[in-house]
């Protein structure tokens, strides 16, 4: 790893101790939280095999077996302080959890160093904001194909990440009132949408792209930030406007967060 990626890696082990078990340790923003996994919910089939790469504390995975019942989860992370808390919160859980959840070590762009995935394939992989974290776009192509291995025949990947082109769109629409523009953090390189897809193409069946945040985000970040700013206050998270906005279905294409749905070709 270079320094840049050790500074990450550092970064959500830093994150892990600040927040420990909540979901606040991977995600501010909890109502837009809620609706990604809705969304990567709608994808995912119960009695399947399921690898949550970048899992964090485990809070989605955790979701997600409490609500597919008879699906096995593999959570892997390379931020060995997040997938302690993730063993924590899986320890808490129902016996019927606990028994088809386990939470590993592992760096995606490494997998093959990972032990406990030799000889696994799964019938979906979800990436939940995970690749946004790599360097560029060679490591991320370079995580996919490695992904791909890992996929069953006929296998899904569920691409749950922000793209650069996703974000312009939402910043024009602030730009328009006046708001500034959102930039991307430090330790993200959010996905070029174009060259993804060009990708994707060719190594995949691309079986929807869909911008899931779009609705959300024009309520949150441009109509609330808009209130906000004329009252002159800082947008909370929290407020209802955006539980709201997280109940609403997914409408237009103003948000950096998309679902790639990518099927497995062979
Ligand atoms: C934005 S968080 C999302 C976590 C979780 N999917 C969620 O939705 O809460 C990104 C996660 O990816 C993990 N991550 C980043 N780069 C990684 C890598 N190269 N290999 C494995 N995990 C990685 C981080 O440690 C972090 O837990």
């Amino acid at each position: 790893m270079n320094k840049k990626e050790q500074q990450i890696q550092s970064f959500w082990n830093d994150q892990a101790k600040k927040f420990k078990g909540s979901d606040l340790a991977t995600a501010p923003d909890t109502y837009y939280r809620q609706l990604e996994i809705q969304r990567i919910a709608e994808y995912l089939k119960d009695g399947t095999k399921i690898l949550d790469v970048g899992c964090g504390n485990g809070f989605s995975t955790i979701k997600f077996a409490e609500r597919f019942p008879r699906a096995a989860f593999v959570g892997l992370d390379y931020s060995k302080d997040l997938v302690h808390f993730a063993r924590k919160n899986l320890a808490l859980q129902k016996p019927n959890v606990r028994k088809r959840v386990e939470f590993i070590e592992g760096d995606v762009l490494a997998l093959r160093k990972v032990a406990r995935l030799r000889n696994e394939k799964f019938d979906y992989i979800v990436s939940e904001r995970c690749l946004i974290n790599l360097l560029n776009w060679e490591q991320q192509r370079q995580a996919l194909l490695s992904l791909k291995k890992y996929l069953k025949k006929n296998g899904r990947i569920i691409l749950t990440e922000n793209t650069q082109e996703g974000l312009s769109r939402l910043n024009i629409l602030r730009q328009s009132l006046n708001l500034p523009e959102i930039k991307v953090r430090w330790h993200n390189y959010y996905m070029p949408q174009e060259k993804l897809i060009r990708f994707a193409k060719e190594n995949f069946i691309v079986e929807e792209v869909k911008n899931i945040g779009s609705l959300y985000y024009i309520i949150s970040r441009v109509v609330y930030a808009k209130l906000a700013a004329l009252k002159d206050q800082e947008p909370k998270y929290l407020h209802p406007i955006n539980q709201i906005a997280s109940q609403l279905p997914s409408l237009g294409d103003y948000s950096p967060n998309y679902i790639f749905l990518l099927k497995n070709k062979s």
